[in-house]
């Protein structure tokens, strides 16, 4: 492998992959995170989601089932010569992400014919849906009133089956009046004679419309989250096609990543949990890696295998590789366990970096995912978001670049305004003191 791997030039974007074998150590998360912090500091930034389940596209809008070509089927597809070469075919699959003014995230795509899920997180709410299809549709709200269901969820179970019709027509092989005739009479069918084919999706266009003017009002309001590279769920099956495709198949992402380099000053990478054909190309295109574990002592044991993989890989295939550090992430600072981990683990110290800072467990930060939107968005006060502030401080401190100045600027502010709260809290207990002295000796 490392004989045919050409060195990548012109090093702009510092490339960063967070791996760890262990599922559930927060890196999908933490690459979510930092991501959104450095582009809302306005540098130019791309996430990479390299793990077959699609959870960092996920969280940036875009699903792994309906995203189409992705960074895999490129990886999958191309030669080296071609990945790197001019026509640059990463371009293509590069998505956008806005952040609204609420801070929540979401992909600025016209979502016309997507399923209702979708519609709802690119348009904001259940509300805004349902207002339109009950401006457009009226006549549908009787049914609505008299079931448990909103109008806009009938309506979007009508289309669901027209799709499905329209499907089985195709199958069939209907001549074209044919389906016409199939589709009509499923529509009076199913709107009890309220709409016919006609009028039906005239009706749809307007709430098509409708949605399309609000999902421009919201990306007037919003401002630019970082670029993504997706992943579809056939990635899956990479150790085995990955392999079968290329004879240097653990240079792919490397070799795709040349020609974006230059545009971005930061790139992330989320690996899978495990150490696989996914994760070796993570380790081969990036220069720093950075570990996220629970200082628990499964965590600690799968940490050893990858090091020996990271090793591997800055022996035979990427000499640029560092380990930039580990993140004690989900740490429950009440558990002695947990104290214990982190103790022993800082103990290695010199042999590995542990990074200061430690991101405690805690709910708000899974509260905020739960709601299309991450604690550093949406809850930018919260000590939960401060601490991610210091972390990146930290990381920027190893990895370098831009931001590094700017975001320990934020960190000093933050450790300042922590610093003046603590120092309030003691006056206030010394008050308290005092008079509770004084109070007693009243009472005396
Ligand atoms: N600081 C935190 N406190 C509590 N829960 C957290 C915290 N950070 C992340 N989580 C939650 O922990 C779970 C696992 O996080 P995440 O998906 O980021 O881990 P992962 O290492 O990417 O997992 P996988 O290996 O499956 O890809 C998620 O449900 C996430 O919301
Ligand atoms: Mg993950």
């Amino acid at each position: 492998m490392h004989s045919t791997m050409t060195t990548v030039q012109n090093l702009q974007a510092i490339i960063t992959a967070l791996a760890n074998e262990k599922g559930g150590v927060g890196k999908t998360t933490l690459t979510a995170i930092f991501i959104a912090m450095l582009a809302r500091l306005g540098y130019r930034v791309l996430g990479i989601d390299l793990d077959p389940q699609g959870h960092l596209g996920l969280l940036y809008g875009y699903h792994r089932i309906t995203i189409g070509e992705s960074v895999y089927s490129i990886l999958l597809k191309y030669k080296p010569d071609v990945l790197s070469g001019p026509r640059a075919p990463m371009k293509r699959v590069l998505k956008k992400t806005l952040v609204d003014s609420s801070g929540r995230i979401f992909d600025p795509r016209q979502p016309t014919g997507d399923g209702l899920d979708i519609v709802l997180r690119k348009v904001s709410s259940q509300e805004q849906i349902e207002t339109i299809v009950r401006a457009v549709a009226p006549d549908l709200l009787d049914n609505a009133a008299a079931g448990p269901f909103p109008a806009s969820t009938i309506w979007y179970s009508i289309q669901q089956k027209i799709t499905a019709a329209l499907h089985y027509c195709d199958e069939q092989a209907f001549e074209a009046d044919e389906t016409e005739t199939y589709i009509n009479d499923l529509i009076v069918k199913e709107t009890t004679g309220r709409y016919t084919a006609e009028t039906w999706q005239q009706a749809q266009e307007r709430i098509d419309a409708e949605v399309w003017t609000l999902l421009q009002q919201r990306i007037a309001e919003s401002t630019p989250g970082p670029d993504l590279l997706p992943i579809n769920a056939g990635a899956g099956e990479a150790d085995t096609d990955l392999k079968k495709a290329h004879e240097y198949w653990g240079g792919q992402l490397r070799h795709a990543l040349h020609r974006l380099q230059s545009d971005y000053d930061y790139i992330f990478i989320d690996c899978p949990p495990s150490i696989q054909s996914l994760t070796i190309n993570a380790l081969n295109a990036a220069q720093f890696v950075c570990i996220p574990l629970t200082p628990e002592t499964l965590d600690l044991e799968g940490m050893v295998g990858l090091l020996d993989v990271i090793e591997q890989a800055q022996r035979q295939t990427n000499p640029d590789l560092k380990l930039a550090g580990i993140i004690l992430n989900k740490v429950q600072s009440t558990w002695k366990l947990h104290q214990d981990g982190a103790r022993d683990l800082r103990s290695w110290e010199g042999a590995v970096r542990v990074f200061n800072t430690e991101i405690k467990r805690n709910s708000p930060v899974v509260t905020s995912i739960s709601n299309q939107s991450l604690i550093v968005l949406d809850q930018q006060e919260s000590d939960y978001a401060r601490a991610y502030w210091l972390l990146l401080e930290e990381l920027l401190a190893v990895i370098g670049g831009p931001a590094q100045e700017v975001v320990s600027q934020i960190a000093d502010t933050i450790r300042k305004e922590a610093q003046i709260r603590k120092e309030k809290k003691q006056a206030k207990q010394q008050v308290k003191k005092i008079e509770e002295v004084t109070a007693s000796r009243k009472r005396a």
